[in-house]
């Protein structure tokens, strides 16, 4: 079994460094448009209206049948199906992962538990307290709530902040705000914006443990005390948390806890309670619809054959960039600014996942994983970073996320961004070779000499892949089907590779060396630390505290 593994990334990386048969370069994709004009229609697939277009990347017909059978060897299917049956496949934490379980739909277990009734039972209080603090009954000292805060940080933050981004109108029923950082110039920022008495507070920590979290609780808190009276500060506050001692211990009161399960991880969790943001500020019938989104992708990524599978194809897309052709990085451009923090957000997805350098039985890994991910709203990543993209040395796949119908008025805009999204991908894909700029040049009147000098700055090498996905609009139900398609890929890549993409050894041991650093910040000693360090703590006392 072991040796078939081999023999199928073999032949990956083989077909990768191979010329395909015309000659062409394995990473070439223009010569893939001029053998097959059905190019389009044979490279792109569609799941309840999402449309996931990749023919603008070099992956063939070959390099697709042996990704294809290297899912198979690696048995990505079966693997999803463990997943899907709550088996513990977070083998280094012995957890189950079913964040599939908290879209609603039946029929999951996490061992003896009946993970789905656990998740209704949850979903219905959510809904009956958003429900409660938008009709006016759950009220604040100041009567209804007019503001959410929530305090999280990582994916008791992103997954939240990004989809309110997304959805938020001015018709929506209260504005949220999301405080991450332990950087209180976070809170000074946000607080003038705030009346303590309308204001409701979610403490929003899978492990109620979380030092930047508790941190700005214990802050938040006292601005609560003093703003309403210490007696009223409970009705200002619940806790969205799997740790209910620690709840407890803070002070909020059990009905005010809106708990999820550990086979939620944290960067999968924006649909358990770490939702609940979402559902106050937009409403609950916006974050059910989010939920049958995903709900949606989660049957079509258990049903779907792999090869008309949208994750499955998107994750073997990454295989061929990653360890077929060496490209270690890849760009996420949404055109559309309400999705500006999903770069953000898929970074943690994606790249706590995905960061391993072990497989599931603690040998080094023999072959890259997790590529570093970027990103930024298009149009504006053009003015910044794309000229790497066009003519940097190293190619960096993109994912090109377009929404074909705007929610504005402003057609003239619109198509504008429309053209900007297709051009770039375009751009990289055909590039624009040296004869071409010549006769530009030539065109335009410019002198031999001037065009010899800056001929090579001016050709694009083309070739560049992209993945373009087109949504018919943005709403909750095609936002749920979009991130939930990046969390399957990341399960499919993590299933390729051979890695745990659920546990996140790696953000420890940060956390545990801040411990003697903040103690010498309060004055303790600096003994024991590295040179670079006590001379930069030295630096700091002299700068802040002498
Ligand atoms: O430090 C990383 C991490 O554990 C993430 O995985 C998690 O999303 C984040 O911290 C926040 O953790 P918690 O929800 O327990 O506060």
């Amino acid at each position: 079994m072991a040796s078939d593994l081999q023999a199928t990334w073999a032949a990956v990386t083989a077909l990768a460094r191979t010329p395909r048969p015309d000659g062409s370069a394995p990473h070439s994709i223009r010569p893939l448009f001029a053998a097959d004009p059905g190019r389009f229609a044979r490279f792109s697939r569609t799941a309840d209206g999402l449309l996931l277009d990749l023919s603008k990347t070099a992956l063939d017909d070959r390099a697709l049948a042996a990704l294809l059978a290297l899912a198979g060897v690696a048995d990505l299917a079966g693997k999803r199906d463990a997943m899907a049956r709550g088996e513990a496949i977070n083998a280094t934490e012995r957890r189950a992962v079913l964040h599939m379980a908290l879209r609603g739909e039946g029929g999951f277990r996490a061992g003896e538990e009946d993970a789905s009734a656990e998740v209704a039972g949850v979903l219905a209080r959510m809904r009956e307290f958003t429900e409660g603090v938008h009709a006016g009954r759950i009220a604040g000292a100041g009567g209804r709530f007019t503001d959410v805060v929530n305090i999280g940080i990582g994916g008791s933050d992103l997954g939240p902040a990004m989809v309110t981004r997304a959805l938020w109108t001015h018709a929506a029923p209260l504005r949220a705000h999301y405080l991450a950082n332990v950087d209180a110039h976070a809170w000074e920022a946000l607080r003038p914006a705030l009346d303590p008495r309308t204001t409701l507070v979610l403490v929003a920590s899978k492990t109620f443990t979380t030092q930047e979290t508790m941190t700005n609780a214990a802050l938040v808190r006292a601005w609560l005390a003093a703003g309403v009276g210490e007696a009223a500060v409970g009705n200002h506050l619940a806790a969205l948390s799997t740790n209910l001692k620690a709840t407890a211990a803070f002070g909020i009161a059990f009905d005010r806890v809106f708990p999820f399960r550990d086979w939620v991880g944290g960067r999968f969790s924006l649909w358990s309670a770490i939702g609940l943001s979402i559902a106050l500020a937009l409403g609950w019938e916006a974050f059910a619809r989010l939920l049958a989104g995903a709900r949606a992708m989660d049957a079509h990524f258990l049903g779907a054959p792999l090869d008309q599978n949208l994750p499955v194809l998107l994750a073997l897309a990454e295989v061929w960039h990653v360890n077929g052709l060496g490209y270690p990085t890849r760009a996420v451009l949404p055109y559309d600014e309400r999705l500006a923090r999903l770069p953000a957000h898929l970074q943690q997805v994606e790249m706590e996942s995905l960061g391993k350098r072990v497989a599931l039985d603690g040998s080094p890994v023999a072959h890259a994983t997790g590529p570093v991910v970027f990103g930024e709203p298009g149009t504006n990543a053009q003015h910044s970073f794309m000229q790497l993209i066009h003519q940097g040395t190293t190619p960096v796949p993109c994912d090109i996320i377009l929404v074909a119908r705007p929610d504005h008025a402003q057609a003239d805009s619109h198509r504008k961004l429309l053209a900007n999204g297709l051009a770039q991908a375009q751009a990289l894909m055909q590039g624009k070779t040296a004869a071409q700029v010549e006769a530009e040049m030539r065109a335009a009147g410019t002198d031999a000499a001037e065009i010899a000098r800056l001929l090579p700055h001016r050709v694009f090498p083309g070739d560049r892949p992209s993945a373009t996905l087109l949504l018919p609009r943005l709403d909750p139900f095609t936002l749920g089907q979009l991130v939930a398609l990046y969390e399957h890929k990341v399960f499919s890549l993590g299933a390729l590779w051979g890695i745990n993409a659920f546990d996140q050894w790696g953000v420890e041991l940060g956390k545990q060396l801040a411990g003697p650093i903040l103690a010498a910040l309060e004055g303790g000693s600096a003994a024991g630390q590295d040179g670079s360090t006590a001379g930069l703590l030295g630096a700091i006392e002299k700068l802040w505290m002498a």
